[in-house]
């Protein structure tokens, strides 16, 4: 048991009527709950500004305002909400009935109050508060969980994709951190273009995982000195299938699958595997196709010198649109003018 449940609970009494307040105080304090008075609209608001009671009994006739208004301005406000509100009144009409329960009272007394009647209401209302109250901080409790579990899982999804993709480089050195760099500019890319930050997140999975399918390809062919076989080039082109077939079965929240695949289209249909044209290759697979192709060029492979940036830029952006994203080649113009990209691209 905590300190706060050893506390008695607080009520707010609230009645212009100082004779009336005080007797109902003192009925209420007789049951051991800790009681505040209020003789005004302005009282009440205040005294509940202060400290939140866990009850309030509030007279519907008061000078400044009536319990209605009073009622409906606590109700509105998410703090002061879930305080449950007895309206204690002399109206006995249905019409005042209705007014105070569309302005969010919890219960209604007839004055004058019945004081049997009143502990019960009150010990009834404290009760559905007590729970209330049980449920809202058992659902933040749940909520701060699953935040916390699902930032545990992407962690350990983030580390499974990373060690995957180092685990697939070990094959290929020259290839060591090409995954991880075009992971971080097409993430960059998406980012300045405006893209959704759950695709971005796609970006950057697909994009860690978009040469897996190298995998079934000989490592000899991969670090091939000189001009390849037509043989062998259709052999390097399969990893894109191949990489589609080893992802495709993840149930991924993002299309990471399509984007492995897609990686090497052009938008002019001279890409593959599938020769797509245009947009129907998926937006995210442009943008990466994009980081692939610049990130590949500045870096040194065994059958050529590694191009330098102001060359891959100039050969980027002489392509018009023909076989890139002409909106992720602008982009990607941007980010790498940035101050911070060239520590990332060595
Ligand atoms: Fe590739």
């Amino acid at each position: 048991m905590t300190e706060q449940d050893l506390k008695p609970a607080s009520i707010l009494v609230v009645d212009d009527d100082m004779a009336a307040c005080r007797l109902l105080e003192t009925i209420l304090c007789a049951q051991g709950y800790a009681v505040r008075t209020a003789v005004s609209g302005r009282e009440v608001l205040a005294a509940v500004e202060e400290r939140l009671p866990d009850l309030i009994l509030l007279d519907v006739l008061l000078p400044d305002t009536d319990g209605f208004e009073v009622t409906r301005k606590l109700k509105a406000d998410a703090h002061s909400r879930p305080i449950p509100i007895i309206l204690a009144t002399v109206l006995e009409d249905r019409e005042s009935r209705l007014k105070g329960l569309e302005a969010g009272a919890n219960e209604f007394l007839i004055k004058p109050v019945d004081h049997a009647e009143l502990l019960v209401r009150v010990r009834n209302q404290l009760k559905i508060k007590e729970f209330s109250d049980f449920l809202t901080h058992h659902n933040r409790i749940l909520g701060e969980q699953v935040r916390e579990r699902t930032l545990e899982l992407h962690q350990l999804m983030e580390q499974t994709v990373t060690a995957i993709a180092l685990t697939l480089e070990k094959r290929d050195p020259y290839a060591a951190g090409h995954q991880q760099r075009v992971a971080r500019l097409a993430a960059a890319i998406a980012a300045d273009m405006g893209l959704s930050p759950q695709q971005v997140e796609g970006i950057h999975f697909g994009a860690l995982l978009h040469n897996i399918g190298t995998v079934a390809v000989p490592a000899e062919i991969l670090n091939h000195p000189g001009k390849l076989s037509e043989l062998q080039f259709a052999l390097i082109q399969r990893h894109a299938f191949t990489g589609f077939e080893i992802v495709k079965d993840i149930p991924f929240p993002w299309p990471v699958a399509q984007l492995v695949l897609q990686h090497h289209e052009r938008l002019d249909g001279s890409g593959y595997p599938q020769g797509l044209k245009g947009e129907q290759i998926l937006l995210e697979a442009r943008i990466l196709a994009v980081a692939d192709v610049m990130e590949a060029m500045l870096a040194y492979r065994p059958y050529r010198a590694a191009l330098g940036m102001d060359a891959v830029l100039d050969l980027l952006s002489q392509d018009n649109g023909d076989r890139f994203d002409p909106a992720a080649v602008e982009a990607c113009l941007r980010v790498v003018k940035q101050p911070g990209f060239a520590a990332t691209h060595p």
